[in-house]
């Protein structure tokens, strides 16, 4: 599979590498400059599985494009892609702002990040997916045998059982989570692991899971 991430900071990078090494898909990475050392490097890594480019080339040359740019950056980001009609967009974005209290989500009542990328990204099928956990999390998602959880949200159901099965690939438990609104309840979800993480004392080393009866 081509694999188009825009972004290669914390999320995009691991993703590339973890699929590029669990997975053997190809990835594009579009970045606004791809020549930084940081990005050299990670392409050095992955050999011959990994190249970076303007976002538009890599959106271009992928089967799915995954969005992993800090949210300010993000509507940017989808513009600078050219033509992605009838393009599988993942969104790993989270909606945050800093405030005195810390962080906290900029949007979510009546809409999310999910569907504000979907606006923008007309005529490609969005889905709100890996986003709900640290990027640590997204190279390890096992714990001791079990797999932590991720959910993926969107509307074309034609197309999300291959969106299922990349995030699956990751080694996640995955979870239909329903509509692309769906998003709003996800990027709370998101918050709630970073406070938890990040101001209650957790840690990064740690993740939902889902268990039956
Ligand atoms: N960190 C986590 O554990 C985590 C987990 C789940 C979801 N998320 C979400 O994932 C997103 C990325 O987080 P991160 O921690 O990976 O951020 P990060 O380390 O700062 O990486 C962001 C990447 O996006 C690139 N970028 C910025 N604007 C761009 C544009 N217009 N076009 C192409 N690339 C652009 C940056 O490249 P430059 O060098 O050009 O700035 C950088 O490579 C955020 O929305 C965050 O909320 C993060």
């Amino acid at each position: 599979m081509k694999l188009a991430i825009i972004g290669a900071g914390n999320v995009g990078g691991t993703l590339g590498t973890a699929w590029a090494q669990k997975a053997g898909h190809d990835i594009f990475f579009g970045v606004r400059n791809p020549s930084t050392d940081k990005t050299q490097a990670l392409v050095q890594k992955l050999g011959g599985k990994a190249r970076a480019g303007a976002p538009a080339q890599a959106a271009a040359a992928g089967d799915f494009i995954v969005l992993t740019t800090p949210w300010p950056q993000a509507e940017a980001a989808i513009r600078s892609l050219g033509n992605i009609n009838g393009k599988i967009i993942l969104d790993a974005t989270n909606p945050l702002a800093r405030g005195p209290d810390g962080i906290s989500l900029e949007i979510g009542h009546s809409t999310s990040a999910g569907e504000k990328v979907q606006g923008w990204a007309k005529g490609a099928s969005v889905f709100k997916t890996l986003n709900t956990t640290g990027f640590g999390n997204m190279a390890e998602p096992i714990y001791h045998g079990v797999k932590s959880v991720m959910f993926v949200a969107g509307d074309d159901a034609a197309n999300k059982p291959k969106v299922i099965d990349l995030v699956a690939a990751l080694g996640f438990d995955v979870i239909d989570a329903g509509p692309l609104r769906n998003a709003r309840l996800l990027e709370a979800h998101a918050m709630l692991w970073i406070d938890l993480a990040l101001t209650r004392g957790l840690g990064r080393d740690w993740a939902f899971a889902r268990v039956k009866r």
